[in-house]
């Protein structure tokens, strides 16, 4: 490989702005060199990339996606190749995606399926959470093992009663089992066996279209579930405890209280929480289902605070919960009864420039930007020092990004496999301009050069978060 600089840009750390040249070597970041008076003249590289204006900031940490997931009988509809292809469009570098338990399996079998469907394919890096769907003597012993093996954190389901459901036994004893062996336990907190009376009595009396998703999985319901995951995480041990897709401003205060009292309880928000809202599961002809997730989409009245929870470090992460399914075909299948809608948004191409947006309306810094995106997700997945940011030593995984440069998001010009924009039409400002990951250019001014396979599995530390 070889010596690439990039010159004259302003590169934005989760600690620092700096006017800086930046020396890569292979795979990983040498040297910074403040413009000017700096060694950086003499440098010689093979590539030269130029960033006059622009921001060289840290490659993206995206901790949840699901390439390929199944859900509802059918399946995801980006694979590791389209997805992690997509994320190298939009500067995410580093996926963690979700290796799932099938109920009455193996772990160890999940797991080897995942790297199976992974390995060979991904344009970008790549790590793995674990799904548990069947918490017993088996599965607990086996998360120990996967530990070892750098999957350190362990996805539980409070929702979705027969087929990830766990109930509260089971997850005091997962969460006990992390409380020993050094992994995060991450926690879908919704009431699911509540949620399920509830959509049966909304099917029942013929309330059957998109918006009923939304008014069955209540608020409330999400933040007891909160606030029970929070209370069994410290009866087991305090465990670190990281509450995935966070969208109700009651469950931000669960978490706020918590952290208030100095308990290791974390939260990820996403773009659809802080972008979209009820009106959107609201729109006509079912075009509602292209917006149907779980959490979900709430009233925009919410949205403050998550943006104020993610200013004060009461959340911590936004991802993207990256989940496709085709309007036509996938979603479909919920024509008649919304609860039969697979569950998910497709995203993964969108986080960086929704939350640059953030930046330009004033809602995040600049430096916020990069924490939330790059460094809290890689400091919290045990990556950092090598992903989340610009520093010597670590992996050459850059973005050099046009924080002027207009754009309109569209299906029609996103590189996701799948046939709808969430964000279809808006405006943002601000776009991706060239990629390295660990020193290759896989987005070349806004051409992919990068390939399948490039990507590598990342076995990760457990959690380095601190505060
Ligand atoms: O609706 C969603 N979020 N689908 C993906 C699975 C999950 O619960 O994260
Ligand atoms: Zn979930
Ligand atoms: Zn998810
Ligand atoms: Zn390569």
């Amino acid at each position: 490989m070889g010596r690439v600089v990039i010159r004259g840009g302003l590169v934005v750390t989760a600690a620092d702005e700096i006017e800086a040249d930046v020396l890569v070597e292979d795979e990983k970041i040498v040297a910074l060199a403040a413009g000017g008076s700096t060694p950086a003249e003499t440098w010689t590289a093979g590539q030269v990339i130029d960033a006059t204006g622009k921001y060289v900031i840290p490659g993206g940490v995206d901790v949840h996606t699901h390439m390929e997931m199944p859900f509802g009988g059918t399946f995801a509809s980006d694979t590791f190749e389209t997805g992690t292809r997509a994320a190298a469009w939009g500067g995410t570098t580093t996926v963690v995606d979700f290796a799932v338990q099938t109920r009455g399996r193996s772990l160890r079998e999940g797991l080897d399926a995942w790297h199976a469907k992974a390995a060979g394919r991904c344009a970008i890096d790549y790590g793995f959470h674990m799904i548990l769907s069947d918490v017993d003597d088996g599965s607990l012993k086996e998360m120990d093992l996967l530990v070892d093996e750098g999957i350190t954190s362990f996805k539980l389901f409070m929702a979705y009663p027969g087929v990830f459901y766990s109930d509260d036994g089971q997850i005091l004893r997962a969460m006990q089992r992390a409380a020993g062996n050094g992994g995060t336990v991450m926690m879908h907190a919704e009431n699911g066996i509540a949620i399920d009376v509830l959509v049966e009595q909304a099917v029942a009396a013929g309330r059957t279209d998109p918006r009923y998703h939304g008014e069955v999985r209540k608020v409330l319901l999400e933040a007891e579930a909160t606030h029970r995951a929070i209370q069994l995480a410290r009866v087991a041990g305090d465990a670190p405890l990281y509450v995935v897709h966070v969208s109700a401003q009651e469950a931000v205060a669960e978490l706020a209280a918590a952290r208030d009292a100095g308990l290791p309880v974390f939260g990820e928000t996403c773009p659809q929480y802080l972008f979209l809202s009820t009106d959107n599961l609201a729109e006509p002809d079912f075009e509602g289902a292209k917006y149907v997730c779980s959490t979900p989409l709430r009233p925009a009245a919410h949205q403050a605070a998550l943006w104020r929870g993610l200013r004060t470090d009461d959340l911590q992460v936004v991802s993207t919960d990256h989940c496709p399914f085709c309007f036509s075909g996938q979603k479909e299948l919920g024509r008649g009864d919304f609860s039969r809608i697979p569950n998910g948004l497709p995203g993964v191409e969108n986080r960086m420039d929704l939350l640059h947006q953030a930046v330009v309306d004033g809602h995040l810094t600049r430096r916020r930007w990069i924490d939330i995106a790059c460094a809290a997700p890689a400091r919290m997945f045990g990556l950092y020092g090598r992903k989340g940011t610009i520093a010597p030593g670590a992996d050459a995984d850059i973005v050099v990004y046009d924080p002027a440069a207009e754009q309109t998001l569209s299906a029609r010009t996103h590189h996701m496999n799948v046939d709808y924009s969430a964000y279809e039409g808006k405006r943002v400002t601000g776009r991706v301009v060239t990629v390295l990951s660990r020193g290759r250019t896989v987005i070349e001014e806004r051409r992919y050069t990068g390939h399948a396979g490039h990507g590598v599995f990342l076995p990760r530390d457990t959690c380095q978060y601190v505060g």
